[in-house]
């Protein structure tokens, strides 16, 4: 069974209450609860995670690589400046594993400094814009390769 590890960035762990006319009233335990049951439909092991802290989320990188998982990640405010985490990323997708970087909002139609991914081209693919629905694509695509 293909694992998937999906990764959740800073502030991720205040969804349903953070802004929610941007992110949505979902909150983070319930949409892992989401990921779960969209993984179990597409046959995939899902792995849920969040954290506030970059290194951890490089490390996992890293650990995705060691053990061959397939990525889901939200790398929150992490997407718009952090070179170490693309670094990660990179050994990822150079590993012949799957990366997809999601978002929640679309960034392109906000902030000036939210248009610019540092992840995106070290990246399989990139999905935005859907809300919670983003993740579901995220793993279907994974499980349809
Ligand atoms: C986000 C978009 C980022 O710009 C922001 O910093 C986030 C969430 C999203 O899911 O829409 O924390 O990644």
């Amino acid at each position: 069974m293909t694992t998937v590890l999906i990764a959740n960035g800073p502030n991720l762990n205040r969804l349903g209450t953070r802004e929610p006319d941007k992110y949505g009233s979902t909150s983070y335990d319930e949409l892992a609860a989401l990921c779960m049951q969209w993984g179990a439909e597409q046959g995939l092991e899902v792995v849920m995670r969040q954290t506030n802290d970059e290194s951890e989320l490089v490390e996992w990188m890293h650990q995705a690589v060691d053990s061959q998982w397939g990525v889901v990640l939200n790398p929150a405010a992490f997407t718009h400046y952090s070179y170490a985490l693309r670094d990660a990323c990179a050994m990822v997708t150079g590993a012949d594993l799957l990366l997809i970087e999601v978002h929640l909002t679309n960034p392109h139609t906000r902030e000036e400094f939210r248009h610019t991914s540092v992840v995106s081209g070290v990246a399989t693919g990139t999905i935005a814009g859907f809300g919670t629905d983003s993740y579901r694509l995220a793993l279907s695509a994974i499980a349809g390769q």
